[in-house]
């Protein structure tokens, strides 16, 4: 079991990295987190409010993609693990942008590989470089079988094919320069602080302001639903306990077809918004089809519940509950978020064009 005094954690202000960095800033409290994020359209430090004040918790806003600053930030807070969460994650637009994605994600990957090797300078003893990656490398599958540690990477789409790249980097530094890295491999999550374009936020933000619920292709398309908290839990034991140059994949043995979650989720929050069952049902659309939209995509998660004694709580039905509670209980964050007022959040926290 390793132990460290600094982690640093990128795109700590995001979906997942917010839930790692307040999980971390709480349990190890003698531990300093810092939270680095350059604060994209999917950076909200409004994630963050109730551990922000901790004295366990800094945040440094930059891009990972910038040599010195990343230098800078190695050097000021000598941290012993960096767990690397910053990407551009979404799918969709992806395909509208496709080299943002490759620059953030392949070329930031490897300038902080590149980085901590300068850093730790062959002193790799207590320390680690965690990604924290997706199945979607692993490319669709069909009907039957599973993604293991052994499937070999198929990457189909922008965004996959980026996060293949950061993770073939990583490996690469740990065979040519003995970096000390491990990789997860996790399939889809969802719960609070999401952004509204994932589908369930989407669909549950939709619901509640009476707008169409859009649909891609037929709705048969496959997704192994994993509730964040659990996702965070492994990337706890991942960090600590992960043997180092090994891979793990992380995964709820949740699949279900979108068109099926959608149903779920109308009905759902026609019960939670005291609505007649069937109302939300009715404002689905099926449109056009993502491009190259995966199939299926489904996780064997032998290998950490054997190595690790890791296994998901959140069972989909009690995940999808608190999630609609969550967002129906913070409908702030939600404006904030939709209208883009969230960005003015870091101005005055960091009080940005004050002082001169
Ligand atoms: P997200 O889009 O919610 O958050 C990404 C964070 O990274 C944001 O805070 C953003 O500001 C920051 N960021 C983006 N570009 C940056 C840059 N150039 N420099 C510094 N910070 C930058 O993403 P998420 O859904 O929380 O995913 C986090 C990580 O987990 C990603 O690496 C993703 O590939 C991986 N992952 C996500 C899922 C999922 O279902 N969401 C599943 C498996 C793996
Ligand atoms: P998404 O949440 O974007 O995650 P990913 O593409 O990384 O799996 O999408 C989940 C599934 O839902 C995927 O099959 C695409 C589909 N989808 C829709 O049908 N409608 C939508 O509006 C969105 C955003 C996704």
């Amino acid at each position: 079991m390793r132990s460290f005094k600094n982690i640093i954690v990128t795109g700590g202000a995001g979906f997942i990295g917010s839930h790692v960095v307040r999980h971390l800033v709480r349990k190890y409290t003698d531990v300093r987190v810092i939270n680095l994020d350059k604060l994209t359209y999917a950076g909200n430090l409004e994630n963050l409010r109730d551990v922000e004040s901790a004295s366990n918790y800094e945040f440094e806003r930059a891009c990972i993609t910038d040599e010195a600053a990343i230098e800078a930030i190695y050097q000021k807070y000598q941290p012993d693990a960096i767990i690397h969460l910053a990407a551009e994650s979404h799918v969709d637009r992806s395909i509208h942008s496709p080299l943002e994605f490759v620059k953030t994600n392949a070329i930031g990957t490897a300038n902080l590989l590149n980085q901590a090797r300068l850093l730790w300078d062959g002193d790799y003893t207590g320390k680690v470089f965690y990604q924290v990656s997706t199945d979607e490398v692993y490319g669709s599958l069909g009907a039957s079988g599973y993604f293991n540690e052994d499937t070999a990477y198929d990457p189909r789409s922008p965004y996959s094919a980026s996060k293949a790249s950061a993770d073939h980097l990583v490996s690469a530094y740990h065979h040519t320069f003995g970096l000390p890295v491990v990789i997860s491999n996790c399939s889809n999550n969802y719960g609070p602080y999401q952004f509204p374009e994932k589908l369930i936020p989407l669909i549950i933000n939709n619901i509640s302001h009476g707008k169409d619920l859009p649909v891609y292709g037929d709705g048969s398309n496959v997704r192994d639903w994993l509730y964040v908290q659990d996702h965070v839990d492994a990337i706890d034991l991942v960090v600590h306990k992960g043997q180092l140059g090994e891979t793990y994949n992380i995964g709820g043995h949740n699949e279900h077809q979108n068109i099926e979650l959608v149903h779920n989720l109308c009905d759902l929050m026609d019960q939670r918004m005291n609505q007649p069952q069937g109302q939300s049902r009715q404002l689905i659309r099926f449109v056009k089809d993502r491009p190259g939209h995966d199939k299926r995509y489904a996780i064997d998660s032998a290998k950490v519940q054997m190595e690790l004694g890791w296994y998901p709580h959140v069972k989909i039905k009690e995940g999808l509950a608190k999630t609609i509670d969550w967002y129906l209980d913070n409908k702030e964050w939600l404006q904030h978020v939709t209208s883009g007022a969230y960005q003015k959040y870091y101005d005055k926290m960091y009080k940005v064009g004050a002082d001169g």
